[in-house]
């Protein structure tokens, strides 16, 4: 069964549900899920997950949520390549009120990228009314990954 990490970084708790929204999808797509607030995983379970699905918003002035500074920090340590046997996505959350709209998302998109994990679908950036399309991205883009077949 292929395994999906889905990952998210959050303060009051939007990104969780959104993630367990996305497990379910997962599961019911035939994936072996496991979902885990940022600051519960290390760069290792990253390079060893095969599927990884971040949902992160934005807090601060375009800063990471408290749960996924150690571990952004950390990705930004790590060698480039380090993350090449990865697939993943993300879905960042935020609000246009501010100026650096989605700030944290965008950062873990690129990082990702940068050591070498392979982006499977574009990030959506959702704004305060994310709801309906965030849940046909989430559909979409698990789709996505289990074509991909890792
Ligand atoms: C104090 C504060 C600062 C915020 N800063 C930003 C920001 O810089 N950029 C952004 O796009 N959204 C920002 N947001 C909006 C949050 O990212 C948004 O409310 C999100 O849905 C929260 O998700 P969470 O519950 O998973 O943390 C901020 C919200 C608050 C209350």
């Amino acid at each position: 069964m292929n395994k999906m990490l889905i990952l998210y970084g959050t303060e009051t708790g939007n990104s969780e549900l959104l993630a367990m929204d996305a497990e379910k999808i997962a599961t019911a797509k035939g994936f072996d899920a496991s979902i885990n607030g940022m600051d519960e995983v290390s760069t290792d379970d990253l390079a060893s997950c095969g599927n990884l699905l971040i949902i992160c918003s934005t807090w601060g002035d375009g800063e990471q949520p408290d749960n996924a500074i150690e571990l952004y920090d950390s990705s930004v340590e790590l060698e480039d390549n380090y993350l090449q046997n990865v697939n993943f996505a993300v879905l960042a959350l935020g609000d246009t009120a501010f100026d650096l709209f989605c700030e944290a998302g965008i950062q873990w998109d690129s990082i990702l990228e940068q050591k070498g994990a392979n982006r499977i679908n574009e990030r959506i950036d959702c704004d305060t009314d994310y709801d309906d399309y965030a849940e046909e991205w989430l559909e979409e883009t698990i789709l996505i990954f289990a074509d991909k077949g890792v």
